[in-house]
């Protein structure tokens, strides 16, 4: 238990004296993005940006934009106070938590909109999720300044939208995926997991299943369409309400696979619908 509390900044002027007196003292600095809802996954990003820089900053921030009208945007689980908290006990620096007026200010009218690697999958699921997520990352990345910005595996077609529009946009950061954190029975740690019930979180389990099941069969040379037929099935016999994809990718463009056996870096990417929580997950082949 860390009593020292974790100083917290909420307008980007502060946030960039703070990182320019570290940068100033030769230190290195990572970021580390998240919207709250503080989970053992998340602390594993602290801890990793701990490995790659001397100060490491957490950015909370509710995006409004990568939410569609319907999405769970108003009932996206918010708890500052606990998050600081944890947050200051992995030895973080500093919290930004900027509101939505700091980061939209009146006018706004930019978006950031990468093409390709964005459009399938949550892309097609959750039409302007990553033009949300690119606009606000390109505002967190240069607002802050940081040398390295780690993002979560579990979220792995935003990690690769987020690397194209880096290097695309010349944006002078480091971009490090982390490994997902995952529960006893594979469950991959999202704060949307607060929303299952005990009979919904059994099922939820199944998604890992699939997946590590599907990665077995591909390795072992079975063709990508009857890998991702037999993914879909599972989830629905496993109690899921849709499944949006189970589909084989390009491990870097997620560029379709298939549908003979797969040849080269490849990913299996999910999602599905269990209750009021829409799960992703994905693994390397
Ligand atoms: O992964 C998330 O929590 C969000 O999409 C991110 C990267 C913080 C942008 O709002």
């Amino acid at each position: 238990m860390n009593d020292t509390p974790l100083p917290i900044v909420r307008t980007v002027a502060e946030l960039r004296a703070q990182v320019a007196e570290w940068r100033a003292a030769g230190l290195r600095v990572a970021l580390t993005p998240t919207m709250g809802a503080l989970h053992e996954g998340h602390l594993s990003l602290v801890r990793l940006g701990h490995a790659h820089a001397d100060r490491v900053v957490a950015s909370i921030f509710v995006n409004p934009t990568q939410f569609a009208p319907h999405e769970d945007f108003d009932a996206y689980p918010r708890d500052l106070a606990a998050d600081a908290r944890m947050l200051a006990d992995v030895g973080c620096d500093l919290l930004y938590a900027p509101s939505v007026a700091e980061m939209y200010a009146p006018g706004f009218a930019t978006t950031v909109t990468v093409t390709g690697v964005s459009e399938p999958l949550d892309g097609q699921a959750r039409p302007g999720h990553f033009a949300g997520v690119s606009t606000v990352v390109a505002k967190l990345l240069l607002q802050a300044g940081a040398d390295v910005a780690i993002f979560g595996e579990k979220d792995y077609q935003q990690l690769q939208v987020i690397r194209r529009m880096v290097a695309d946009l010349d944006i002078p950061v480091t971009v490090l995926g982390a490994p997902t954190s995952r529960l006893q029975d594979g469950l991959a740690r999202s704060s949307r997991n607060a929303y299952l019930s005990d009979a919904e979180r059994q099922v939820a389990g199944q998604l890992n299943a699939a997946l590590a099941k599907a990665v077995k069969r591909l390795q072992a040379g079975d063709p990508v369409a009857e890998v991702e037929a037999a993914g879909k099935a599972a989830l629905t016999a496993a109690g899921f309400q849709r499944v949006d994809y189970f589909e084989v990718r390009g491990a870097e463009d997620l560029s379709r696979l298939g549908p003979g056996p797969v040849s080269g870096p490849g990913r299996v990417l999910a999602a599905a619908l269990i209750g009021r929580a829409r799960l992703i997950d994905n693994m390397a082949i």
